[in-house]
């Protein structure tokens, strides 16, 4: 057996500074250049001296399952990202570890099964007719489908979880995510920051951001309660409140908040950059545009989709599963080793920081040809069978999978289904830039040129 090599290659960078501008200014070029030039497994180091810190990065499929997966224990969410995640939006599923995770995932995870995510498909296939039934006074008959796209997965996501109260949360969300979420990523990826409760300008914006996010939540949340098991609602917040287990107990107020504000980050711009993208890439390429759209008019004629509809709607997910593919919407996951770990010949130290990349792994030549070209028949079953489990991880993997995942597919699908039937989409925007946020977010405008299908043609639009 050959001793792992602890020398693993990677970018000098600048002398004092390492790799820290090139990983500031564009992370995801940077990633994949070092990818093209130093292999599966790079050393980045980042920041002036006494400050260094080292960024390990693993890109093949194989590394991103025993990151995820087969060794999941000793890859731990410890490090600065999702400290600073954890304070600005709480300790619920998304960034909870341990016992506290356990007992959460065990109370939450019932109202994410399947039968419980098809009831949901109502909310989205209302949201959806309302957005399309808007456009049709678009100025110039033109949208941009990110900022629609966000609106549509935000209020699905609200009316979800608030039912009849997502009026009140839709607004404050709106106006107090992107303040905090900047914030965060601003912390996250600073060698150093000043502690929050010092009175900063950045300090006290975010921490008023915070304060109002947090009260409509506890207000929605306290009316819940105070309503009790008399609550008919069937929204995700009740079930939230009603949920209990003899061995866990219930949540109380501050922990069904902290879950609420993860479904809300984890739950919108999400699905928002894959239906956007799917959206974009499809009015790119007029000729799976037309297949997508024959497919959801054949499968739906005039009528409204349902859950069911999902199975037969085979191309569609996989136009969106392509689209997931070339923009994943978490494009970077980290953690934190505690032991030393052994990947690909190669030993990271222990108390390092790891990134897997879906962006890189995605656009990986060793599982994928002509890695740019948007082709959605790389994901028929017979050549996703082909493929090695983590050559596509859009929704992370191992037990810290996304819980979301069949939300969000059943979501886009049914929604992409009726605007496709809806309207013919034209980019007005060939390339459309992106930026990394807490989630992967669109750098500038992604419009297209709408065209309403006629009754006759292939499909209709809404009335209001
Ligand atoms: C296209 C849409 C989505 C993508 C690409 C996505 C991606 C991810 C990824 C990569 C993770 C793993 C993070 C890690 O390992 O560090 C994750 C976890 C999670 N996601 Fe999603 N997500 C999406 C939609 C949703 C939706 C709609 C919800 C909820 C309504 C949601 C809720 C969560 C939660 C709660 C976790 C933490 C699960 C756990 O640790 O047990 N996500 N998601």
């Amino acid at each position: 057996m050959t001793t792992p090599s602890t020398n693993i290659p990677g970018p000098t960078g600048l002398p004092l500074l390492g790799s820290m501008l090139d990983l500031k200014r564009d992370s995801l070029g940077t990633y994949l250049n070092a990818h093209r030039e130093h292999g599966d497994i790079v050393r980045f180091t980042a920041g002036p001296p006494g400050l260094r810190v080292e960024l390990y990065a693993v890109f093949s499929a194989e590394g991103a399952q025993q990151v995820l997966a087969t060794d999941s224990a000793n890859f731990r969410k410890d490090n600065a990202f999702y400290q600073e995640v954890r304070e600005s939006f709480g300790n619920g599923l998304l960034t909870s570890q341990d016992e506290d995770y356990l007992r959460q995932r065990r109370l939450v995870q019932p109202l994410f099964t399947r039968r419980r995510v098809d009831g949901y498909a109502q909310a989205v296939t209302g949201e959806t007719a309302s957005l399309l039934a808007s456009w049709r006074d678009a100025p110039d008959a033109t949208v941009d489908v990110v900022d629609e796209m966000t609106r549509l997965t935000l209020r699905a996501v609200a009316r979800i979880l608030f039912g009849v109260d997502v009026e009140a949360a839709v607004d404050v969300v709106e106006r107090c995510f992107p303040v905090i979420g900047n914030y965060t990523l601003q912390r996250g990826y600073s060698p150093v920051n000043p502690p929050r409760n010092w009175p900063t300008p950045a300090n006290r914006k975010a921490a008023s951001a915070m304060d109002e996010l947090y009260a409509v939540c506890d207000r929605i949340i306290e009316k819940r309660r105070a309503d009790g098991d008399s609550a008919t609602g069937d929204d995700l917040l009740t079930l939230l409140a009603q949920a209990e287990s003899a061995e866990d107990g219930s949540l109380d107020a501050s922990e069904i908040r902290d879950q609420v504000l993860v479904f809300l980050l984890a739950g919108h711009e999400t699905t928002a950059t894959s239906l956007a993208f799917a959206l974009h890439l499809l009015a790119r390429h007029p000729e799976h545009q037309a297949r997508a759209r024959d497919e959801a008019v054949r499968v739906l004629s005039g009528r409204t989709p349902e859950a069911y509809d999902l199975d037969a709607l085979p191309y569609l997910t996989q136009v969106l599963k392509e689209a997931m593919r070339l923009y994943p919407a978490g494009p970077v996951i980290g953690r934190q080793t505690v032991a030393a770990a052994e990947i690909g010949g190669h030993t990271i130290p222990a108390g390092k920081d790891v990134i897997v990349a879906p962006w890189v792994t995605h656009r990986h030549p060793r599982y994928w040809e002509e890695p740019e070209r948007f082709d959605p028949e790389r994901f028929t079953p017979e050549l996703e069978k082909e493929r090695p489990r983590y050559a596509w991880f859009p929704f992370g993997g191992g037990p810290r999978a996304c819980i979301g995942q069949h939300f969000s597919m059943l979501e886009s699908v049914l929604a992409l289904s009726m605007i496709l039937r809806a309207y013919e989409l034209e980019a007005v925007d060939l390339d459309v830039p992106v930026d990394t946020g807490i989630t992967l977010r669109a750098a500038g405008p992604a419009r297209c040129r709408l065209r309403p299908l006629d009754k006759e043609g292939e499909g209709n639009v809404p009335n209001g």
